[in-house]
């Protein structure tokens, strides 16, 4: 029988994860699958929106600017050209849309995940910041509107394969694999003077610069563990770290019984990504894959904190929950790009998240009266978050090391 037709979104289509969303669309309807390119979205990068315009003919698209959109208006007149912020919560609204994939960088992926569970459809989820930013948003959605999540970051997906063994309440604890990132090995002092470009070396996956810094960091791991509390609703004390050089394994389930099930795997993000885009259905398409012959040991280690400081502020915002993740988020988004820019040291990136976090427990108040006359619930919610991510932007660009 030939599959249905299934109308798809790509938020991000040009970043990392966007584009490799595309290899597997392809390779999909090369066997049969019937994926079909409604809609793109695309920050800054105008000229790989438009050749893949050219190529998938969606008939709706959104860029970051105005004046870029104005250009995709003249080349392409017959598509529909949203742009900024609300353009891609238009674009995630679109009539007749089966699945969103969310592969967009940052808070601003949180609205559009929003807007696409608030009319109960499927978001494959590679923005991880919806659910660190918005987390409790989502999952409220989630249960209101009866749309649903399918993880794409590796880990998550690799959680969500290994649940198909058992039910929730039989697990014990998710063990998150955790590569370490490039400075793994590196001594804690020479971590000052690490330059940018070899942060962005990440030993095993090829991914945006804003991940492969927060890999470094370790803020990743944080920002993983926060994804796991809201993706599969286990208390922060049932959600543990190991470091694994490898990349092997993509993480762990550990049920009641002793049991421990792991996914393995090639690190490769179009193995999650396809597994979102057929779930429940499992199909070849010529992807990498594991020879375990090669694999001579693998490795495993206990998170150095004194070495990775981040990730123990980003378990503290994650506690404290409310707008602390958002603050996190934002002020780490800021940081990460003056640590590429060449203005702080690297350090800088843990002992800022560290100052802000602090620095946002007296500034809260004030801003909950600011917020609190935007419209319904749920939009009182997401401005308050908005709000507290603009003030956190705010304190990172001007914090002086
Ligand atoms: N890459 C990986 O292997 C990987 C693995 C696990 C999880 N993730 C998660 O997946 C998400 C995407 O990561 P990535 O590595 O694919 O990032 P990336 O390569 O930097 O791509 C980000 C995408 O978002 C778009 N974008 C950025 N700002 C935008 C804005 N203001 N408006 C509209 N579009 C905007 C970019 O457009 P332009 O390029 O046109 O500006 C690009 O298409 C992140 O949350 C990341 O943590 C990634």
């Amino acid at each position: 029988m030939p599959c249905p037709e299934r109308h798809v979104i790509i938020l991000g289509s040009t970043g990392s994860i966007g584009t490799q969303t595309i290899d597997i669309i392809e390779r999909l309807n090369q066997r049969g699958y019937a994926f079909s390119v409604v809609g793109l979205a695309a920050g800054k990068n105008v000229e790989r929106l438009a050749e893949q315009i050219k190529r998938y003919h969606p008939y709706a698209v959104c860029i970051g600017k105005e004046t870029e959109g104005e250009i995709l208006r003249q080349r392409f007149p017959k598509v529909r050209v949203f742009t900024g912020e609300k353009g891609l919560r238009e674009l995630a609204r679109l009539d007749e849309v089966d699945l969103i994939v969310n592969a967009l960088v940052g808070a601003i992926g949180l609205p559009p995940t929003l807007d696409g569970l608030s009319l109960g459809r499927t978001v494959a989820l590679a923005n991880k910041e919806s659910l660190v930013v918005g987390g409790e948003l989502v999952t409220k959605f989630l249960s209101e509107y009866g749309g649903a999540i399918l993880p794409i970051d590796s880990e998550h997906n690799a959680i969500f394969q290994c649940l198909r063994a058992g039910r929730l309440s039989e697990v014990r604890r998710v063990i998150l694999t955790a590569s370490g990132g490039p400075f793994l090995r590196v001594h804690k002092e020479e971590l000052d003077r690490v330059r940018p470009e070899e942060a962005l070396c990440h030993p095993n996956w090829a991914m945006g610069s804003r991940v492969t810094i927060d890999s470094a960091t370790m803020v990743n791991k944080g920002f993983e563990v926060i994804e796991a509390h809201f993706l599969f609703h286990l208390p922060y004390e049932r959600i543990s770290i190991i470091i694994h050089p490898d990349s092997v394994i993509h993480s762990f389930v550990e049920y009641h019984d002793g049991s421990l099930l792991a996914e393995l795997a090639s690190p490769d993000m179009r193995i999650p990504i396809q597994y979102a885009l057929t779930y429940p259905k499992r199909v070849e398409t010529g992807l990498p894959r594991l020879d375990l012959e090669k694999i001579s040991r693998m490795e495993f280690e206990t998170l150095d904190h004194e070495h990775f400081p981040a990730f123990a502020t980003v378990l503290k915002a994650a506690k404290q929950g409310g707008t602390s993740p958002a603050v996190i988020n934002a002020a780490d988004e800021v940081l990460v790009e003056r640590f590429l820019e060449g203005g702080i040291p690297f350090t800088g990136i843990a002992s800022g998240l560290q100052t802000i976090l602090s620095r946002w427990e007296s500034a809260e108040a004030n801003l909950k009266e600011i917020s609190s006359d935007a419209g319904n619930q749920d939009e009182v919610i997401l401005s308050t978050l908005l709000a507290a991510d603009r003030w956190a932007r705010k304190a990172a660009r001007y914090l002086s090391f």
